[in-house]
């Protein structure tokens, strides 16, 4: 019999939506025209773009002129943090300040090091046991120079919703007092089409989202820039995407974040509900058939498609090899960085213990998952943990001593 094959890393990617494959092939064959050019051809492109941009504005409740398309993720967090401190901030004068959090991706927590090379002085927030900012530190790290607020809307590994509405409550309060330069941009990678994202709601300026994280393509993405708001372009050229990112646009990527964005807009109500039964089910059952595991982050606040484990005595990487041996797919929380095998940056700053940082694993549904797909890691799990730990030197070390 063929082996199972159970994909619970949808926070790393997730497959392509038939309905969004069969909207965007038309774009490579028939309709391959180039947007800027005048002719019929580069007309219909045209049109295909801006009917995606209606969409991608749709789903954040923003207006389609404040959306710019570019390639993902990476780019459009460069593109919010560098842009607005390229037009704002007063590099030659060191006096420019950012504040950002300790639990960021590296594309902002790269963009934020690469300006601090450049002159500006960057905060990085603690995020506590938890793994939320706290606005009291927010206030505390303001200061006249700050420029930009960058903070996460969930994080990718704990899931864990940040409170951006009171930030952007904070930052409009001290515009309205004349910090006319300050700005806040949030990495709403992980919660859009995961949970409600209003761009209005957030009080956010900038807003960066990509498609392949809800069933849209891998290497197209948007930035939200609210009306307004004045950012440099990193990226030189043609007069594209309202002279924000040049580049001749691909239509085929673009319609299908387009097409993306319209369906989990349809369909956000139930997808939420059966991820969230699913990641309740598997945790309830793993806490019941499994000794000496705890969550990290927090049961309340979080997407409802993440759970990340910590199983005592083991090792997350083994975990996840002998799992992937098995046809499932996770992943840890840990980065391998130039082979020495380090903990996450996001479960160091949780305050885990590094034994611990190891010992973590990310589950993550998506809207194909299914329970049979719970169960069979049900079945598999337990097993799996109690072989490894027999092998655990922790463990034997704990029952010497006690
Ligand atoms: C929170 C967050 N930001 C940014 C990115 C990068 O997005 P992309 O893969 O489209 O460059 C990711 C992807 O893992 C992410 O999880």
């Amino acid at each position: 019999m063929a082996q199972r094959k159970i994909y619970l890393d949808n926070s790393a990617s997730t497959r392509v939506d038939n309905e969004v494959v069969n909207a965007m092939l038309p774009f490579f064959t028939e309709e391959f025209g180039n947007a800027s050019s005048t002719h019929q051809f580069g007309q219909q492109a045209k049109q295909a773009i801006e009917t995606a941009r209606g969409q991608v504005a749709a789903l954040l409740n923003a207006s389609p002129t404040e959306i710019t398309f570019l390639s993902g993720g990476t780019e459009s967090d460069n593109l919010a943090i560098k842009g607005i401190a390229e037009a704002h901030g007063e590099k030659a004068l060191g006096k420019s300040h950012i504040i950002t959090s300790q639990i960021e991706h590296p594309a902002v927590l790269a963009s934020c090091a690469h300006l601090e090379q450049q002159g500006f002085k960057v905060t990085y927030l603690p995020v506590y046991r938890e793994g939320f900012v706290r606005i009291e530190d927010v206030r505390a790290a303001l200061t006249d120079e700050t420029i930009l607020i960058t903070v996460m809307h969930a994080n990718n590994e704990l899931g864990t919703i940040q409170p951006l509405s009171e930030i952007g409550a904070l930052v409009k309060e001290r515009r309205e007092a004349g910090q006319r330069h300050l700005h806040f941009h949030t990495d709403a990678v992980q919660s859009v089409a995961k949970i409600p994202v209003d761009v209005k709601e957030l009080g956010v300026d900038l807003l960066t989202l990509t498609a392949h994280k809800f069933h849209g393509p891998k290497g197209i993405g948007a930035l939200f820039v609210r009306k307004g708001v004045r950012l440099t372009s990193q990226m030189h050229g043609g007069h594209h995407e309202r002279d924000r990112r040049a580049g001749t646009e691909s239509v085929p990527l673009i319609v299908g974040i387009g097409k993306a964005c319209e369906l989990a807009r349809i369909h956000l109500a139930e997808r939420m509900q059966h991820a969230a039964e699913l990641r309740d089910y598997l945790e309830a059952e793993l806490f019941k058939r499994i000794t000496d595991i705890s969550r990290n982050g927090d049961p309340a606040r979080r997407i409802p498609n993440v759970a990340n484990l910590n199983f005592e005595f083991v090792e997350g990487e083994g975990l996840q090899i002998s799992l992937d041996l098995k046809g499932v797919a996770v992943s840890t929380g840990s980065a391998c960085s130039s082979g020495s095998h380090e903990p996450s940056h996001v479960l160091m700053a949780i305050g885990l213990p590094r034994d611990n940082g190891y010992g973590s694993l990310r589950f993550s549904f998506g809207k194909d998952n299914t329970r049979e797909d719970v169960n069979y890691v049900l079945e598999t799990l337990p097993a799996v943990v109690e072989k490894l730990r027999k092998l655990s030197p922790r463990l034997k070390q704990k029952s010497a001593s006690g």
